[in-house]
């Protein structure tokens, strides 16, 4: 059960109501359908403790999604909120545009700029993942027009992919259910398969199979379309929301190959992946590519700020400086990037990261995370599980009648949040970095449990 409510936080029924019936007239709300939403009302959460948040009522959560794959050092880090402090007090903001600067945005740029594997890196700041990849494609656009390949703008990204929630970022995921009813994918945005085996595979079918007929798939595509044509090709590492894919071995070899042999710049989307998730710094490491560009966001404040990144290749970047030797400026900016404040959170993210050890005791920790997701698999409910780091799958047994939303809320009863999975077919793992060992075997317990409690509503 839910540990019950903190005495330091009164339940008050009245105050909650109204503010629930507020919340109802008045927020809208992402990812929620809508008119269930109006009947149900919110979960109003008010409190961060380490990897636990505390909701209205006093009942306390493992947050093992750390909120959106993002709050990395847990929800009530000290050290953070002071650097924010800090920051606010000195300059709480001024803007990187017309060539002003602040100090945090350099320092953070030169810090990024020597941890990813691009050489000669620039970087770009700004305000979530989704501006990040919605801003790249446009920076890319723009450099294909520079360096005189105004066809070559075509963008492939893969299905179950999520990219974000913008015109673009929503064009380059690859998940029905963020098109339907909206317009997009725009023009131009292509999607390819998924390397996710025991879902695709054909009967029969090996890993080296299943890998050269997607890749085989994808070169069709390439020259169906005209190679001058395709201009990117953009991949988170390990999927996340839409699956937590781990690509079999020697997929990524032979996608890099391929999209070189077309001239197809490779982008990584780090925004679930990069600072210690898969137990490397990025994602890039553990899957061995080497991108042209990369976004990150989330993990990169702890998400105690909004912020995010676009990481450029210097030879991209200089194009771009050349192409705008003749024009008045480089036509693009916003308000907030370069933020002070975001910065000198992130900055002190990773800080803390590499004085605590976190890559370390990601990989320490992950051993019995990894173990004790493998046990899950004893469960009837449970078709197989997926993870690497600290981020998992578990995936339900197809055509059975509990479905995500009901794990989730066994989950839930037993005192964790989880996510779950694009399509409902399981839920997402993906705790704060800082959990213990300790933690990590209460986590699975009460998922085991709620598991139980879920089979035994099945009619
Ligand atoms: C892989 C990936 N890319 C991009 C985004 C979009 O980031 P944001 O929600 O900060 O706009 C997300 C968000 O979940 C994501 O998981």
């Amino acid at each position: 059960m839910a540990d019950r409510p903190n005495s330091s936080v009164p339940y008050d029924a009245r105050t909650q109501t109204a503010l629930a019936s507020s919340d109802v007239q008045h927020l809208i709300h992402g990812y929620t359908h809508l008119a269930q939403h109006r009947k149900s009302g919110p979960r109003i959460i008010t409190r961060g403790e380490g990897i636990y948040v505390i909701d209205s009522r006093g009942r306390r959560y493992i947050e093992a999604a750390a909120g959106m794959w993002c709050a990395s050092l847990g929800f009530s880090e000290e050290a953070l909120v002071e650097a924010a402090v800090r920051q606010f007090r000195e300059l709480p903001y001024y803007h990187t545009l017309a060539s002003q600067s602040v100090e945090p945005s350099i320092r953070l740029a030169e810090k990024l700029s020597g941890m990813v594997p691009i050489p000669d890196s620039h970087v770009y700041l700004t305000l979530s993942g989704s501006e990040a990849n919605d801003f790249l494609v446009k920076f890319l656009w723009y450099y294909n027009n520079a360096i005189g390949r105004p066809k070559k703008k075509k963008v492939i990204s893969r299905i179950n992919g999520y990219h974000g929630a913008t015109v673009v970022g929503s064009s380059l995921t690859g998940i029905e259910g963020n098109h339907v009813g909206f317009d997009v994918p725009l023009p131009g945005f292509l999607h390819t398969w998924d390397p996710h085996y025991t879902r695709y595979r054909l009967e029969g079918e090996s890993e080296g199979e299943f890998v050269d007929r997607i890749l085989g798939d994808l070169e069709k595509m390439i020259l169906d379309e005209g190679p001058h044509t395709i201009m990117a090709f953009m991949a988170e590492p390990v999927t996340g929301g839409g699956g937590v894919v781990i690509a079999p071995r020697g997929y990524y070899a032979k996608l890099q190959a391929l999209l070189s042999k077309y001239d197809i710049l490779f982008l990584a989307d780090e925004i679930v992946t990069g600072f210690g998730r898969t137990g490397n710094m990025f994602g890039c490491e553990t899957v061995e590519i080497r991108p042209a560009a990369m976004t990150l966001g989330k993990a990169l404040s702890a998400a105690y700020q909004p912020i995010a990144a676009i990481v450029l290749r210097g030879d991209i970047h200089e194009a771009m400086v050349r192409a705008g030797e003749q024009r008045a400026s480089f036509g693009h900016g916003n308000t907030h990037s370069g933020n002070p404040v975001g910065a000198a959170v992130a900055l002190k993210t990773l800080q803390l990261m590499h004085e605590r050890g976190i890559l370390a005791h990601v990989r320490r920790v992950s051993s019995t995370f990894l173990r004790r997701l493998k046990s899950l698999e004893e469960h009837p409910l449970v078709a197989e599980t997926r993870g690497v780091g600290l981020m998992a799958a578990v995936q339900l047994r197809l055509g059975g009648n509990v479905d995500a939303a009901g794990v989730k809320l066994c989950a839930e009863e037993e005192g964790v949040i989880v996510r779950a999975l694009q399509g409902g077919s399981g839920i997402a793992l993906s705790p704060p970095l800082i959990i213990t060992e300790a933690e990590t075997n209460d986590m699975f317990d009460r998922l085991a449990a709620a598991l139980t409690r879920a089979a035994a509503r099945t009619p």
